[in-house]
């Protein structure tokens, strides 16, 4: 396209498209008409209207016959890798047990704990490989993945080692969190406060001096930890020069939103029971509110998070897959999409939001990923649709038509 003598050079032009830039301002979705994307080596170099171009060659160049682009999509929260899986346990609630009640009595997620710390390298990464695939497939292409499921020191880092493996050996990108204050593993039964000593003493300085942690999280809830637990997991993350996230308020009015604004958290996670003053205290921090719609279907949860209250403090939205064993035994962001619409009548806009945008801002690289604008990742998906809104429409998601990570076409065989 556009060939002539000098002008730039390109390595690959992405022509007649609708592209969803998401970029924030300007027209719903961020949508340009008749579009072209210009990339070289990972980066856009032009986006915009076909007219707008600059005169220059490119090495390669796709025709996208009309087709709708969105961003990359981001799951911005998972607990990818873990062994096993929690089917009776399904059964068991099934049969009138309650989440709580099967934690307290040592399942949960102390039974992937046994499993996860039982299993090799190669199974962990495997079982976690193929959950990938099936979120790479959908669009994804960027991922964060928990430790949580070791809870001591050598398993954590199995687990987040598997995890960097994955960004190594597949096609997305990883942000890795240790989650190691996920519960009390069995050896501190009853000592909850000497974990949180190993926790903070030991574990997390050796996680982050092996280069295997971008962010730290906690579980903060009736069933987790309290807040000076918590308090002192926030303190050891900010010593070690890492941000902090947070499940949060997910099955009871806890305060803890409140805590991860007063600690500037990237995000703040499931909020079913958070307080007006907690989002009130986000909105201030700029702590993004992570919406894990799959755990409020699966836990069979009455109580939706106060979405109209996020909207009216500017709180940011993302959606994320929350992918475990135990209460979101799904690897379809997609289908997470359709439930915050359905669930929570989030809009379709909102939604497309939270799983490029917004979580980009979850996760603190929003600079580079999460929306299609010059200077960021080239990151991008070709949809079989001609609306972005279409995405959230379908129950059985949509695959796209090709995923393109970094500049480079994905290829998942
Ligand atoms: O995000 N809330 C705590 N953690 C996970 C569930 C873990 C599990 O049940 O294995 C969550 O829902
Ligand atoms: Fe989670």
């Amino acid at each position: 396209m556009t060939m002539g003598a000098g002008g730039e050079s390109w390595d690959s032009l992405w022509t007649n498209c609708r592209v969803a830039t998401m970029a924030e301002g300007g027209a719903p979705y961020g949508l340009i008409e008749d579009a072209v994307l210009a990339i070289k080596a990972d980066r856009f170099t032009y986006v915009g209207p076909r007219a707008g171009l600059p005169a220059g060659r490119a090495r390669e160049e796709h025709d996208l016959g009309g087709a709708c682009v969105t961003p990359g999509l981001i799951d911005c929260h998972t607990h990818l890798v873990f062994a096993g899986d929690r089917a009776d346990e399904f059964e068991q609630r099934l049969n009138g047990i309650s989440y709580q009640d099967i934690q307290k009595a040592g399942g949960g997620i102390r039974s992937t704990v046994r499993r996860t710390r039982d299993a090799s390298d190669e199974e962990l990464f495997a079982a976690a490989a193929a959950r990938a695939r099936r979120l790479i497939a959908e669009g994804v292409t960027v991922l964060e993945i928990k430790s949580g499921y070791g809870l001591n020191l050598e398993t954590e880092a199995r687990t987040l080692r598997v995890a960097r493996r994955l960004g190594r050996e597949l096609p997305v990108t990883i942000r890795t969190t240790a989650l190691c204050a996920h519960t009390v593993p069995v050896e501190f039964d009853g000592r909850a406060d000497d974990y949180i000593d190993e926790i903070v003493n030991h574990m997390l300085p050796e996680l982050v001096r092996r280069d295997l942690v971008d962010a730290v999280d906690g579980f903060c809830d009736s069933i987790g930890f309290n807040h000076a637990q918590t308090r002192r997991v926030f303190a050891a993350a900010r010593e070690l020069g890492r941000p902090v996230k947070l499940h949060a308020d997910q099955v009871s009015a806890f305060g803890a939103a409140e805590l991860a604004a007063e600690h500037a958290a990237l995000s703040a996670d499931h909020l079913e029971y958070v307080s007006e003053a907690g989002v009130a205290a986000m909105a201030s921090s700029g702590t993004v509110a992570v919406i894990l719609p799959g755990a409020f279907y699966f836990l069979r949860e009455t109580q939706p998070p106060p979405i109209d209250l996020f909207r009216r403090h500017r709180v940011r939205m993302a959606i994320a897959s929350d992918c475990n064993p135990g209460s979101s035994p799904s690897v379809s962001l997609l289908s997470m999409l359709n439930m915050a619409c359905t669930l929570f009548r989030m809009t379709p806009e909102e939604a497309l939001s939270g799983i490029t945008r917004n979580a980009a801002t979850a996760l603190g690289i929003e600079a580079s990923h999460g929306t299609i604008e010059v200077g960021k990742a080239a990151d991008f998906v070709v949809w079989p649709v001609r609306s972005p809104g279409e995405l959230s429409y379908w129950m059985s998601p949509i695959l796209p038509v090709s995923v393109v990570r970094a500049g480079g076409c994905v290829r998942l065989s």
